[in-house]
């Protein structure tokens, strides 16, 4: 029965809510767990026990949805006419489709030209006031930090305190489809603040003793975006996977504490590392996430490699958001001929290659 409530209502002992705070919820969490079949073995892992937390299946494809449902619920309580973010585009989408059903008016700040199509028509569909900015991420997260309180809008980035509390209810739904924790946990980084919920969920749970055992936290920034592995902001942070082309992550040292508290990581990994697992998922277990999301899986990989993850163990990665927002990068890193044959039968059997 607990699945048909909203996803804030089922964890509520663990979250800021009072009866007092009207439930925004577009039906999000509760997202699948699913245990690879192919692609461990392919990667010389037979025994390893994988799985993949696919946070694209939220409402609007992404796993912003649980911390947003809280962020704009909470806004709503406080009385906020508006609410406003920097995005590389999940977060802008979310924010515009909860403000959406909440009522709120929402600005989005976006990166212009560095944003995946999918998540763009979303944000403008659901309503919200999108602008693009001659600048990067990061600048535009600077000038919506300059600007919400003179506009009096609430600001929906992970900055906002309620964020991270929401998504950390991803690390309670992992602990319970496993009934434990994963030894090893992989996830992409961006502004760094998932991998920081995901900790707190995960020591929430341990600390008091719902779980033996906390996993081993391990990040992954895109290599030329790779301010915390380098130790300092990039300027001009470069990275085929929009979704985590920052380079100076407003969560940064709670990420840090996390990797390290839990005997984990954060490390990079390449565009081409990035690309190959992003293909390898779809191609052996029928998964089709963002080029970003599989990040966790192209570190993994090299973990494994270097011998920091052991071949036998219970893993998970999270796949944070759906192949579906960015047909582009789908299409531009594979090379198909798309030019139509003829109508006739014979022609469509040699052109399949029979
Ligand atoms: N994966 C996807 C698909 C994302 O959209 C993001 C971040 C991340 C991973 C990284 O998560 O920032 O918590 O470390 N997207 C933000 C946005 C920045 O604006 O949509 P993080």
């Amino acid at each position: 029965m607990h699945s048909q409530l909203a996803l804030i209502e089922r964890y509520r002992e663990y979250l800021p809510i009072t009866d007092a705070t009207p439930i925004i919820s577009l039906g999000e969490g509760n997202t699948p767990l699913v245990k690879a079949v192919n692609l461990h073995r392919l990667i010389g892992a037979s025994g390893m026990k994988l799985y993949f937390k696919l946070e694209g299946l939220n409402p609007t494809g992404s796993f912003k949805d649980r911390g947003m449902t809280l962020a704009i619920s909470k806004a709503v309580e406080a009385g906020a006419r508006g609410v406003i973010c920097a995005s590389t585009g999940n977060t802008s989408a979310s924010a515009a489709a909860f403000a959406a059903k909440a009522g709120l008016k929402c600005y989005v700040i976006l990166p212009a030209g560095h944003v995946a199509l999918g998540k763009l028509a979303q944000a403008i569909l659901y309503g919200a006031k999108v602008i693009p900015i001659e600048g990067n991420f990061d600048r535009a997260l600077e000038l919506v930090r300059e600007i919400a309180d003179d506009c009096q809008v609430t600001i929906v980035n992970s900055i906002n305190p309620y964020r991270l509390e929401g998504q950390k209810t991803g690390a309670f739904e992992i602990i319970e489809a496993l009934g434990q924790a994963p030894e090893y946990f992989c996830i992409p980084v961006g502004n760094a603040g998932n991998i920081s919920a995901y900790r707190r969920g995960f020591k929430q749970w341990w600390q008091s003793g719902k779980i033996a055992k906390a996993p081993m936290m391990f990040g992954f920034e895109a290599e030329g975006a790779a301010a915390i592995v380098q130790g300092k902001p990039i300027a001009n942070p470069e990275t085929f996977a929009t979704a985590i082309r920052i380079g100076n992550p407003a969560s940064w040292q709670e990420a840090e504490l996390a990797a390290n508290e839990s005997g984990g990581l954060i490390d990079s990994v390449t565009d081409d590392e990035i690309l190959h697992a992003y293909k390898l998922l779809a191609e052996s277990e029928g998964i089709f996430c963002e080029p970003s999301s599989a990040a966790s899986v192209a570190g993994l990989i090299k973990q494994l490699k270097a011998g920091s993850v052991l071949p036998d163990a219970l893993v998970t990665c999270v796949l944070t958001g759906n192949g579906l927002k960015d047909p582009d990068s789908a299409l531009k890193s594979s090379q198909v001929d798309l030019t139509p044959v003829k109508a006739e039968a014979k022609q469509l059997v040699k052109a399949m290659g029979l």
